[in-house]
């Protein structure tokens, strides 16, 4: 994880080599590393895992509005389902939950009453469910690319009443007083040196992508303990 870090100037020159600092350092991108490096794919699911149950419990504590109503959901991108199992624990609604990832995540996931893990691509389809939730997801992803992960998540859920809930960082203004927009503008560095056109958004930046994916509205709610947000998208 810190050798990309010495192969920023590989992004920064453009010379065509690689497609990302970890693709220069590694030879492949972050997805396809872990997936041949069973240790790296345990400590990386891990570290995800931790941070996850954290960003959880807040976002469950400051917006539990955005799982009212929601039966079934499908946690894109979930990683071990650690997000998931934190949420259907404080959300008893939630009888269903889907935890989708890549294969090789979803067949180290732990079982979990209630959980179902499956194994996709997210670019392909995605389960159908009431609700689609997606955390530190879309920020390993160009707009392009993004569009058309939401547009899978769109097709996923109900015309008229289904939402694609994201918790993601929302880059503040520079003369916005927010005591974690350094930390959001590490975590920006950090896709510039593990993903090939990952970053950060802004609430303009957001809307193009959230706009451009057919969706006609949405929210925003900052959960003020944490780098976290909650954006809820509207088909
Ligand atoms: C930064 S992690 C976030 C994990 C989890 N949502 C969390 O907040 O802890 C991004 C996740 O996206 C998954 N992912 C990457 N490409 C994917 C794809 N094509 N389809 C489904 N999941 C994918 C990764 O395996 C990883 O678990």
């Amino acid at each position: 994880m810190l050798s990309p870090w010495l192969k920023l100037s590989s992004r920064v020159s453009g010379n065509g080599d690689y497609n990302s600092p970890f693709e220069a350092a590694h030879g492949k991108d972050v997805w396809a590393y872990a997936s041949s490096n069973p240790g790296h794919n345990s400590l990386i699911n891990g570290a995800m895992a931790s941070h996850a149950r954290i960003a959880m419990s807040a976002i469950v504590d400051r917006c539990p509005e955005a799982f009212e109503g929601v039966g079934c959901l499908v946690d894109v991108g979930g990683g071990d389902g650690t997000a998931l199992r934190t949420l259907m624990k404080s959300c008893p609604s939630i009888s269903h939950g889907i935890n989708f990832d890549l294969p090789h995540v979803v067949s180290v996931a732990p079982e979990f009453d209630g959980v179902e893990n499956v194994g996709g691509d997210m670019f392909e389809v995605v389960p159908k469910a009431d609700a689609a939730f997606l955390m530190w997801v879309l920020h390993d992803w160009s707009d392009e690319e993004c569009i058309v992960i939401l547009r899978k998540c769109r097709e996923a859920i109900p015309e008229g009443w289904g939402k694609v809930i994201i918790a993601e960082a929302v880059i503040g203004e520079k003369d916005e007083v927010d005591k974690y927009n350094d930390v959001r503008l590490a975590l920006d560095m950090v896709m510039l040196a593990h993903t090939e056109k990952g970053k950060e958004r802004s609430i303009e930046e957001w809307e193009y992508v959230v706009k451009s994916a057919g969706f006609s509205s949405f929210t925003v709610k900052h959960i003020h303990s944490s780098i976290v947000s909650v954006i809820q998208a509207y088909p």
